[in-house]
């Protein structure tokens, strides 16, 4: 057999096995996985001995040229999918956003054309709704049937994305008969503005009242379920950071205003066993960058104004690896699991995307467990002029990135090109 490349005596994680061995790719998909495959032919060999062979990972929140608070975030498709792609991420679920009076099929439309020249890794969309009348009831059945399963409905944002329980109900109801999924931004809106009203009228206006506005019983309330199946995700600002990063001098607090806000220390411990335990089954990024100089100081004189978001997409496979793997709360193969393979199977992309198996696309990284780096805004890729996560110490990183069998990352550098990636129609969602 003839391989276009063969990632030889790598170490081979999914979110089941663990295997010393190599993997052969024909095309854009992964042809064999097995011990000393033949390279005399084969038009690449790339030597992967003492590295994690995992599959790509998949980041289902991110927020990508998305206008928000009176601007747009800082990352478009090109500069977000080459940051993500850096950190190993090789397919995002995006956002498309229906504004009120709006088809969901326009919402869809504006954010194809937003990826479509310039994302340089595959991408999918959740469709934000804010209106549903009959039209827009149907159109979820048609977009579920183009491939866009999910929907994201906020209890929060009131006047821009917020919705009352009828329409929430009625969008639940219409998910449910065509197999569609709903993820839900559950905070209180409506309770949390009276106590934001509250502060403003009290001068408490510095970024930390972003957070403190926004108490722990208004998430409980609106996360409380009766025992059905309900799937959580978290991101690496809350397993890494606390309400303490939000007394920064002066308005550096602004960088960690996002939403939902951070907690207090200890809840960062709880995340972690949560993902260890399974009561979390997936980490995001919820990236939405917005830079610190001009963006973020829109809010310089009233927390309310400045724009909710953080960037995070880089570095989410290397966080979890440190303080998972490393921090010995979890196994290689649970760190496969909640970066890729979990969200693959909920959103509809499993097994073509979340693992490594003959057939599924080659979306690979060559992971260096043991190699350790400073997080740092001087050599991130994203284009936001701050890291929430600067001089976090991390140990594991990609080196070599493909994206259904081209590389995209290698040495260091971005090789891939804009416009290569590619929109996945998903399927339905499986139970995890
Ligand atoms: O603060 C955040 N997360 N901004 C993006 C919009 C959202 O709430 O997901
Ligand atoms: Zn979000």
């Amino acid at each position: 057999m003839r391989f276009d490349t063969v990632i030889r005596n790598g170490t081979v994680v999914t979110a089941m096995d663990t295997c010393v061995g190599d993997v052969g790719i024909n095309g854009d998909k992964v042809s064999a996985i097995g011990a000393q495959l033949p390279v005399e032919n084969a038009g690449r060999v790339i030597e992967a001995a003492g590295h994690l062979v995992i599959p790509g990972g998949i980041d289902v929140h991110t927020h990508l040229d998305m206008p928000f608070g009176g601007t747009t975030s800082a990352d478009d498709f090109q500069t977000g999918t080459i940051a993500a792609a850096f950190g190993g991420t090789t397919t995002l679920i995006d956002f498309a956003i229906q504004y009120k009076g709006q088809t969901l099929r326009q919402a869809f439309d504006t954010w194809m054309k937003k990826a479509h020249d310039k994302a340089v890794a595959d991408y999918a969309f959740h469709c934000i709704i804010t209106d549903l009348g009959s039209a827009q009831l149907e159109e979820m059945a048609q977009l579920i049937r183009e491939g866009v399963t999910s929907f994201k409905l906020f209890m929060a944002y009131p006047g821009v994305f917020m919705l009352d329980d009828a329409t929430i109900f009625r969008a639940m109801s219409q998910a449910a008969k065509y197999d569609g999924l709903i993820c839900m931004h559950a905070e209180n809106g409506g309770a949390i503005d009276v106590i934001v009203q509250k502060a403003l009228a009290e001068g408490k206006r510095a970024p930390k009242y972003h957070a403190l506005t926004r108490p722990t019983t208004a998430e409980a309330e609106a996360t409380s379920d009766r025992g059905l199946p309900a799937y959580a995700e978290t991101c690496p600002q809350y397993l890494y950071l606390s309400l303490e990063n939000m007394d920064a001098p002066g308005f550096e607090g602004a960088k960690y205003v996002f939403t939902p806000p951070l907690r207090e220390k200890w809840h960062q411990e709880k995340l972690w066993q949560g993902l260890a335990k399974d009561t979390l089954q997936v980490v995001s990024t919820d990236h939405c960058p917005f830079c610190f100089k001009e963006q973020k100081e829109l809010g310089k004189d009233d927390f309310t104004k400045i724009p909710n978001g953080g960037p995070g997409i880089e570095h989410r496979l290397s966080l979890i690896y440190t303080g998972g793997v490393h921090g010995k709360r979890f196994s290689p193969n649970r760190f496969v699991e909640v970066v890729s393979t979990a969200p693959a199977k909920l959103f509809g992309l499993y097994p073509r995307k979340g693992t490594i198996a003959v057939g599924s696309d080659a979306d690979l990284v060559i992971f260096d467990p043991n190699e350790e780096q400073v997080i740092s805004v001087k050599t991130h890729h994203m284009r936001v002029d701050y890291s929430m996560f600067e001089g976090i110490q991390i140990k594991g990183v990609p080196k070599t990135v493909f994206s259904r069998g081209r590389a995209v990352i290698e040495a260091g550098k971005f090789v891939g090109r804009p416009g290569a990636g590619q929109f996945v129609r998903r399927q339905t969602y499986s139970v995890v």
